[in-house]
């Protein structure tokens, strides 16, 4: 283990019941005057975002809103919106929603500035350095769900229509100059939202807390994160308008996203290819998986698991742990195998040859082969 690593951390939070109200001071703060509300269809006409435009178009700064994007936003979407974009002469983004509506309004804000295609900007080494840095738009992001932190990102998932891959477009400019986080707008998702991206968020930090790289605020985080999921995503799921509950969930999902610039692992390599062939519901897909990819890394994070189980006031150490996750997986009524997902076995082999080159994988605390793999997806389907 090096201790060398290049580290950054978020941006302007602005957290808090009801202050989705101080949209506009926000967006005038950081010089916007005509912005464009980026989400996706289904929250286009629902009374949050609504409410949202109501207190743009109040404040005098328009109600725009562009929300032609699909659940896996995709290079389609992102040219639609950077059309309506500069069609309409706008000069920043609101990002709005959950993961598709978040990572869409991100990218259409950084690509109002580019004229090389999306392709050119994927996490790849320093290819983000390629970008036109002057043409970026600002962005204030607002999440409507607790668990992608997106909206502390510095990246967006994007969909290659053609080849139906899912590419992390990277910049440090995709980070939101100001992110309001606001538990209310989330008490409206459904149970299973709720349970899905709640375990997505727990699977950030697991993954991050248990990556070999040296991260320590991260693993500092990422701890705090799990103890805020397990004590307020049962409580989030069991009664939606408990505001405390909603918030700290809130929080669990930003802290997730920071943590895991200390990387992810398993969970993510095997849940992307399952999402990307069957388009499962990541998170819920994550807690699927979870046990198993626990199990599979116990040589490597033994010890480690069983101080997080300390500190989250589980007994039994790593076992204990590792029958917390089953329990909390049953209480939120997640399924045991991906097949109740709709997920069969005749695609195992290009899943596993998928897995094992999805970017997470390489922070696994145990290597991730193809063997295991099919071995992992034998198990959980
Ligand atoms: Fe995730």
């Amino acid at each position: 283990m090096s201790i060398t690593a290049n580290w950054s951390y978020p941006t302007a939070i602005k957290f808090g019941a009801g202050r989705i109200k101080e949209l506009a001071d926000h967006c005038k703060s950081v010089g916007m005057k005509k912005p464009l509300l980026v989400t996706d269809r289904g929250l286009a006409s629902m009374p949050i975002t609504q409410g949202a435009l109501d207190v743009l178009e109040a404040a005098g700064l328009g109600r725009a809103i562009f929300a032609d994007v699909d659940p896996n936003p995709n290079d389609v979407n992102l040219a639609a919106g950077v059309k309506a974009f500069k069609d309409g002469g706008h000069d920043g983004v609101i990002a709005f929603g959950g993961g598709s509506g978040l990572d869409l309004g991100k990218a259409v804000a950084f690509m109002a500035g580019q004229t090389r295609p999306v392709w050119d900007f994927e996490d790849i080494g320093d290819w983000w350095t390629r970008a036109s840095v002057e043409g970026i738009a600002p962005i204030i992001a607002v999440p409507t769900t607790a668990g992608t932190g997106s909206e502390v990102g510095r990246a967006s998932v994007i969909t290659n229509s053609e080849t139906h891959t899912k590419k992390v477009i990277f910049h440090p400019k995709f980070l939101p100059a100001v992110t309001i986080c606001d538990p209310e707008l989330t008490v409206g998702m459904p149970k299973a939202i709720t349970a899905g991206t709640g375990m997505d968020a727990f699977a950030h930090c697991l993954e991050a807390y248990s990556s070999p790289f040296y991260h320590p605020m991260s693993a500092g985080i990422a701890l705090e994160g799990m103890r805020l999921v397990k004590e307020y995503l049962p409580r989030a799921f069991k009664d939606g308008t408990d505001i405390e509950a909603r918030a700290n969930m809130m929080s669990a999902a930003a802290m997730g996203a920071v943590a895991f610039q200390k990387g992810l692992g398993a969970i993510h390599s095997l849940s992307h290819p399952v999402g990307a062939l069957y388009n499962t519901h990541h998170g819920t897909t994550n807690a699927v998986v979870m046990p198993a990819v626990l199990a599979f890394n116990r040589p490597a994070i033994e010890e480690k698991i069983a101080a997080a189980a300390a500190y989250l006031g589980i007994s039994g150490g790593f076992d204990g742990f590792a029958d917390y996750v089953v329990s909390l997986r049953a209480e939120l009524g997640i399924p045991e195998k991906l097949s109740a997902l709709g997920v069969g076995t005749d695609r195992i082999d290009e899943m596993a040859a998928m897995a094992i080159v999805d970017p997470t994988a390489g922070g696994n605390p145990v290597e991730l082969t193809l063997d295991a793999a099919k071995a992992l997806f034998h198990e959980t389907i």
